[in-house]
């Protein structure tokens, strides 16, 4: 038996008893004549004792000789600590070894194994079975675990199967490059992992199961950032016979329900929103509604003078930094060159001043009056103490640039809140989205979404003012989830390719499969997924989904730790019926 207890649990209820403890050595205090080890395992430290007197002197010898991380085994008695240690459960005890075994010895660990660790992100990464051992990292992993029963518990208490779908599928379009396997057994032909089960989920609804979910790997081949994996996990649900409403009702039962569970949060309003209002409002389709600086659209307050920046733009808006008023110049030309930086992309920044006395201090006073400024305090809900930031130009890309300052100003100031939860539906979404790379309209969503009832026709038209039956689900600012109802017969399946640029054989070639199972009674259905990374990253208090990955990918897609990706030999190849053309 390797263990009677583990190192989290014993208290001085125990003292007197014989306990066997299995663990790591954290570290070790040797006063020459007192060997002190502190014993950790997932359950916590326990404090072992040698001392002088009532150790055999092999056995000091031994202990004297352990490193941190050495795998041991002790057998001992629990006694009460001469000093106890206020600060872990387990500081009333320690255990007076009788027996040592060392199981396992160690190498030094490349960085300290404790919760604040010397050790850098990639060489945690390349080491991540020891960053494991680490608190922080453990206990997001627990963390995860926890929210994943809650979820799979909820979930299957409503009556919702979950279903397994196949990884070695055909590519899907979700908007992401595919990772694809070749097939040795159908030579030149390639699997594409799944970048979510989307066409599959809706054959189980064909199929009638009529309430789906699955926790499941999804892959893209996409730009990596905090909030992105090549490799990520979605809770991914589907229903049928239903409607948008539904939809919303059922998985803001679950958003509360793990709002309540994990985190005590009884959430009161639960707000659906336009899209085109987040836009208007925010800047933003995944607005962070936890603190006010909206937007203020100031074009009527701001093209009747002589100011050509404000009348050539097609937006002027602004935002109302509370507090802001107390920036010394200096800091308001930081903030200038912040957003003239070419992630964010302005041209430039005018400001103004609200000051105490009720009066206003711009940048372009040559050019409007008290009156004019009065008006955009109002138009952008300024106080007095505050600084009003106003960015102008094309409207997206205003509206994207404003929205970044919102973000990193509310980030300064302290006002995201990681302790607050403010979740929001976002709906009617544009079906379609112009790409200006391609020159072409592309799916927002995903091709299989519907548009609104009645809205068919205005694809002719005006495609691009098309709304979908499409709603994301945001959380403090993020994206967590997304989904949408379903086409869900053959002609408008067909109509929507064809306004996508494929070919009737194109379709059929790729996507014949989900048609023909439409011509076999399709029931109306629809769904979303959750990113269960990001919703468990948020509900932690974080939005850096790697620290709640077991093993994530780096920046550049890479695992540093078994070294992936990496070159297959010739033999492996060839096999492949593949030829590596690397010039
Ligand atoms: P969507 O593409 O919006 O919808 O994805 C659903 C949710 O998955 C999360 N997510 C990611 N998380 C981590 N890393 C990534 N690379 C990544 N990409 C997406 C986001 C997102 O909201 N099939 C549809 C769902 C549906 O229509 O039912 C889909 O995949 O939180």
């Amino acid at each position: 038996m390797f263990r009677s207890h583990t190192c989290g649990e014993l208290r001085d209820s125990h003292i007197n008893k014989e306990v066997t403890l299995s663990g790591w050595v954290q570290k070790s205090r040797d006063k020459g004549f007192m060997i002190w080890i502190d014993l950790r395992d997932r359950y916590g430290i326990t404090q072992l004792i040698f001392d002088e007197e009532r150790t055999p002197k092999a056995m000091m010898e031994q202990a004297q000789k352990l490193g941190r991380e050495f795998v041991i085994q002790v057998n001992g008695t629990v006694i009460e600590r001469a000093s106890k240690n206020p600060n872990l459960p387990t500081g009333d005890i320690e255990i007076l070894v009788s027996e040592l075994i060392v199981l396992n010895e160690a190498l030094l660990p490349p960085f300290t194994i404790e919760d604040q660790t010397d050790g850098g992100e990639e060489l945690r990464m390349k080491y991540r079975y020891l960053d494991i051992r680490r608190n922080p990292v453990k206990n997001n992993l627990i963390f995860r675990h926890k929210v994943t029963q809650h979820v799979r518990n909820y979930l299957s208490n409503e009556g919702f199967i979950e279903v397994e779908t196949p990884y070695l599928i055909k590519s899907t379009p979700e908007g992401a490059r595919d990772f694809v396997v070749p097939s040795r057994m159908n030579e030149g032909q390639f699997y594409a992992l799944p970048q979510s089960p989307q066409t599959f989920k809706q054959l189980l609804m064909i199929g009638g199961m009529d309430k789906y979910f699955q926790i499941v790997k999804c892959f893209r081949d996409e730009d990596l950032r905090a909030d992105r994996q090549p490799e990520f996990t979605q809770i991914d649900c589907e229903m049928a016979f239903v409607e948008q409403d539904d939809i919303l009702n059922a998985f803001e039962g679950l958003t509360r329900h793990l709002l309540k569970e994990i985190n005590n949060i009884e959430i009161s309003e639960f707000p659906r929103m336009t899209y085109d209002e987040a836009m208007q409002r925010y800047g933003n389709d995944k607005p962070d509604i936890r603190f006010g600086m909206e937007f203020g659209e100031l074009n009527a307050f701001s093209q009747h003078k002589d100011f050509n920046v404000f009348n050539q733009a097609e937006l002027v808006v602004g935002i109302a930094v509370p507090g802001g008023n107390s920036y010394s110049r200096k800091e308001i030309d930081k903030l200038t060159d912040w957003v003239k930086r070419p992630q964010v992309g302005a041209l430039g920044m005018v400001y103004c001043r609200c000051n105490d006395d009720g009066t206003y201090k711009s940048s372009v006073d040559k050019f409007y009056n008290q009156d004019d400024l009065a008006k955009w305090a109002e138009a952008t809900k300024a106080k007095t103490g505050d600084l009003i930031c106003v960015l102008s130009g094309e409207k997206n890309k205003v509206r994207a640039q404003l929205s970044a300052l919102r973000m990193e100003l509310a980030e300064r100031l302290g006002l995201r809140k990681p302790n607050e939860f403010a979740p929001l539906w976002v709906v009617d979404f544009p079906l379609l989205d112009w790409d200006e790379e391609t020159e072409r309209y592309h799916a927002m969503h995903h091709p299989f979404t519907s548009p609104k009832p009645g809205q068919i026709e205005l694809l002719k038209t005006n495609p691009g003012e098309v709304k979908a039956n499409a709603y994301d689900l945001v959380l403090n600012g993020n994206e967590i989830g997304g989904g949408s109802i379903r086409i869900h017969d053959k002609a408008t399946q067909a109509l929507m390719f064809d306004y996508l640029g494929f070919t009737p054989e194109e379709a059929k070639a790729q996507f014949g499969f989900l048609m023909d199972a439409f011509q076999y009674g399709a029931p109306p259905h629809g769904g979303l997924a959750f990113g269960l990374d990001r919703l468990v990253a948020i509900l932690g208090g974080q939005e850096t989904i790697r620290d709640f990955i077991a093993f994530p990918k780096n920046n550049s897609g890479r695992d540093v730790m078994i070294d992936a990706p990496a070159p297959i030999d010739d033999a492996q190849l060839k096999e492949l019926g593949l030829k590596l053309d690397l010039k």
